[in-house]
């Protein structure tokens, strides 16, 4: 029987230290996009390519997520007591119905390998999809989200998948880098993966970004691999041993990235949803226009 990605992993453990203070009391991950934070993004990509168990991993800042994921029984009475049936209807569905939220503690922020693991007791022996919310990306008109995209050639090819996009080689150093084998449009076998190499020795310019679908043979991978780059646990790693043993494909997926991980790319998602955002976009487009500012494309959704 052919199987299907029903679990999504959320690693929302890191320090977040590029956005201290603003992370010092909640996670990175909290942080909104104009009015709705980077994992409430996530977690709707996930839900709409049909996972219905998310497994937050979280850290020191614990709270904030669960709080956000939970019923919040006092505000829906004060929004019912106001009759704001739309702000009601907002956070009723943060969570849709059907879906089930895990929250595990990462005790020590030992690097994305390790939270990975962490997951292994909600995720047991199925295919999962593990999402950095930290990588907004835009859904794509014709073909959906990533993880929608993601998860329709799992079904086809039943193996791990990586998500992959083309950056500048000067950035290598950045990303884990995949050594491509290309097969398809936008389908490559993955032979090999090294994480922050030099530009010189990149294997490709195709970049690992915050989305992976992944067999669950990671996990004894993950408990067998030494700490790598900057001294954690790297995922990277564990995928390198994976693609040993089984079939990893390197996805090239359709959708605008942006790296909210850093305080330039928050700025700029910002803007750019700012600029498309049902009740402001008008007046925010006029205000920076008041400054000169010239629009192109991006004030429409994105073309594929
Ligand atoms: P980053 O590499 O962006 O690290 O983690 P960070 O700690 O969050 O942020 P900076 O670099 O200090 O500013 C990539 C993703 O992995 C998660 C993070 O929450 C983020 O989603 N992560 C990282 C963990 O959950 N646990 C870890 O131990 C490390």
């Amino acid at each position: 029987m052919k199987r299907q990605v029903r679990k999504a992993v959320f690693p929302v453990a890191g320090l977040g230290t590029r956005f201290l203070p603003a992370t010092k009391a909640s996670p990175k991950e909290m942080l909104p996009i104009v009015d709705k934070p980077l994992i409430q993004y996530a977690v709707e990509e996930a839900v709409a390519a049909g996972v219905d168990t998310l497994i937050f991993i979280i850290g020191r800042t614990k709270n904030a997520i669960a709080d956000h994921f939970d019923k919040a029984y006092e505000l829906e009475a004060e929004l019912e007591a106001r009759h704001k049936t739309d702000l009601l209807k907002v956070v009723r569905g943060i969570v849709p119905n059907g879906v089930e939220c895990v929250y595990i503690r990462q005790a020590e922020a030992l690097g994305l390998g390790h939270a990975v693991l962490c997951a292994r007791p909600a995720v047991g022996e199925e295919p999962f999809a593990v999402i950095l919310a930290d990588d907004l990306i835009e859904e794509s008109r014709q073909e959906g989200g990533v993880m929608s995209q993601m998860t329709r050639h799992f079904n086809k090819y039943q193996c791990s998948i990586l998500g992959v996009e083309r950056v500048p080689i000067t950035e290598s150093d950045k990303y884990g880098i995949v050594h491509p084998l290309p097969f398809a449009t936008r389908l490559s076998n993955v032979d090999g993966i090294i994480e922050k190499p030099k530009p010189e020795k990149a294997p490709s310019d195709l970049a690992v970004v915050g989305r992976y679908i992944l067999t669950s043979r990671i996990f004894d991978l993950l408990t067998n691999i030494p700490r790598g780059a900057g001294n954690e646990i790297q995922l990277t790693d564990g995928i390198a041993a994976l693609l040993n043993e089984e079939q990893v494909l390197a996805y090239e997926f359709t959708g605008r990235r942006h790296d909210c991980g850093n305080k330039l790319g928050y700025l700029v998602a910002t803007v750019e949803y700012g600029l498309r955002h049902p009740e402001l976009g008008e007046q925010f487009q006029a205000y920076l226009q008041s400054y000169g500012c010239q629009f192109g494309d991006f004030t429409r959704p994105v073309e594929d």
